[in-house]
């Protein structure tokens, strides 16, 4: 039978934890998340138990990666699911702090990105890659795991955590975890829950369409074609609005203009008040 996570609650006794396991020879893997915990997030743990002795799971809905009009005040906070979840996968604890606690009086810090957070989600999400980023490095200098474990759906994200935590000297492995999807492709999201019936029909056409630019670009089609057919697709299938389809190299995010580079397909969308992403390789 699994135990129950330890819940945490301050990044001092978060450091205690830490130490003790350290003290007995044990390696630490963290698995940040702000919660609503779906499979994907699950998956993640799971392969974090492959990789360290101990697994912490954060969960904690930041504010500083919200910007004015986002989500932040009805994303789903739903704490005792998520523990719950989080012991059927076996993880030892969960670290859920306040924004008091993570952003105490007096605070004035802030990071940010070049370059690799200006695309993308960043041209349409200002701030919020400083934000994420901002949490990110609290986390791991809070924790100092051997390795920290992030979704490749949000794949700007993991790339910008490689960047950063390389500049920074920040002594943690990165790994990402692969897509989880829905049987109809959907990628699995926190956000999912916003969607209507109706909404989640439409939905899967994110998916579909990304994936046909990723076999078109594959087949040795012309990138911006390919991206421009995917996002009338969207269009067409219902979506409200797309943020951008885009293919562009997997590690510096430059513009891919030609089929037979290394290339990733990203594309965001959004269905009424609710914006979706998703991205697919071109292996
Ligand atoms: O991917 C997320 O859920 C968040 O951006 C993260 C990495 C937990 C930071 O708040």
């Amino acid at each position: 039978m699994p135990n129950d996570p330890i819940i945490i609650r301050t990044v001092a006794d978060l450091r205690a934890h830490v130490a003790d396991w350290r003290r007995d020879g044990q390696t630490i893997a963290l698995v940040p998340t702000m919660g609503a915990l779906h499979d994907g997030h699950l998956s993640l743990m799971r392969l974090a138990k492959g990789q360290a002795d101990r697994v912490i799971a954060s969960i904690f809905v930041n504010p500083a990666q919200f910007g004015p009009g986002e989500d932040y005040e009805r994303y789903p906070r739903t704490e005792a699911e998520d523990v719950a979840r989080l012991a059927t996968v076996d993880v030892d604890a969960a670290f859920v702090p306040t924004a008091r606690e993570m952003y105490p009086e007096g605070f004035a810090t802030r990071v940010h990105i070049e370059r690799l957070g200006d695309v993308l989600c960043g041209a349409h999400r200002p701030g919020h890659f400083d934000g994420m980023a901002l949490v990110v490095v609290k986390l791991l200098t809070s924790a100092l795991p051997d390795v920290a474990i992030f979704g490749e759906k949000d794949y700007q994200q993991l790339q910008i955590i490689r960047r950063f935590t390389a500049d920074l000297n920040i002594p943690v492995r990165i790994m990402g975890g692969p897509i989880e999807r829905e049987a109809d492709g959907l990628a699995l999201s926190s956000r999912n829950r916003y969607l209507s019936p109706e909404q989640r029909q439409i939905a899967v056409a994110l998916s579909v369409a990304l994936k046909a630019a990723r076999d078109a670009v594959k087949a040795g089609g012309d990138p911006s074609e390919a991206s421009a057919k995917a996002r009338e697709d969207i269009v067409k299938a219902g979506f409200d609005s797309v943020d951008y389809v885009e293919v562009r190299d997997p590690s510096s995010l430059e513009l891919v203009t030609e089929a037979g580079t290394p290339a990733r397909v990203f594309g965001a969308a959004r269905l009424g008040p609710t914006r979706l992403i998703d991205n697919w390789p071109v292996d």
